[in-house]
């Protein structure tokens, strides 16, 4: 297995049973997924493929809006289980399917899908490119992809005390965030996480513009960028093939 996900593994096994108590509990991540969902247009009967789907938030939150067929992927069997868990509570296993698996290493039959969506799990992945162009095969022609994550960029060295301060900036929102609406422990949580942005040590955020530029190369025709209002630092793409 790839080193850097082995780190995001452990940190997600670690995480998981605090995850919807924690960043569960923060109201804008709850409107960047419903961003998402909005800007999908999903429509009944969709095939929908959720790319890190953890404990279920943004899936759960597509079988609302229709009556959609969900495949969920996630790398972390732990996050898996509580989604499991709720499955089986609102008896949805005939419309979700949920698979241990690598974003890195998507395994479905090319052109199944209508809208491929991933919600703060991208970022995980330090080399972009073969995944948007994989998802790209994984969609039907005029399907959607939907990105909905955090916009700062993090590449470059990391000796670069500008590089520092950019991430910093973002950081100082997420705690303060965290903190207000999570209380000390979704705080603790963001500040751990902070570390591993600021040292790309499982986290390798790039911006909106260059997710913008990455999905162009990989054959995305119209690419529409949509802020977060009043959350500057998170955005959703609408890329179509
Ligand atoms: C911050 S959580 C987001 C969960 C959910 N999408 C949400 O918005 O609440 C990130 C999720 O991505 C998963 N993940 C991280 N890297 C991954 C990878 N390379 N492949 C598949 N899943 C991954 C983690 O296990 C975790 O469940």
């Amino acid at each position: 297995m790839r080193k850097n996900n082995t780190v995001t593994k452990n940190w997600f096994k670690d995480w998981s049973n605090e995850y919807d108590n924690t960043l569960g509990k923060v109201k804008r991540h709850h409107k960047l997924l419903d961003l998402v969902v909005e800007s999908s247009g999903l429509k009944d009967g969709d095939a929908v493929l959720d790319i890190g789907c953890g404990t279920g938030l943004l899936s759960l939150k597509f079988l609302n809006k229709a009556d959609c067929v969900i495949y969920g992927i996630d790398s972390s069997r732990e996050m898996l289980e509580l989604f499991k868990s709720k499955i089986d509570k609102y008896d949805l296993s005939g419309k979700i399917s949920l698979e241990p698996g690598d974003a890195e290493d998507l395994d479905f039959e090319n052109e199944k899908f209508d809208i491929i969506a991933s919600t703060v799990t991208l970022h995980h992945v330090k080399n972009k490119y073969p995944v948007i162009k994989k998802i790209y095969k994984l969609l039907k022609p005029g399907g959607k992809f939907i990105l909905g994550d955090i916009d700062v960029d993090t590449t470059g060295n990391l000796e670069d005390p500008k590089r520092l301060l950019r991430i910093i900036d973002f950081l100082k929102e997420e705690f303060v965030l965290a903190l207000k609406e999570g209380g000390v422990k979704a705080f603790s949580r963001m500040y751990d996480n902070g570390k591993k942005h600021i040292l790309n040590d499982g986290e390798f955020c790039v911006s909106f513009k260059q997710w913008k530029e990455i999905c162009k190369n990989a054959g995305f025709k119209k690419i529409t960028i949509k802020p977060l209002p009043k959350f500057k630092w998170f955005k959703v793409l609408i890329a179509v093939k």
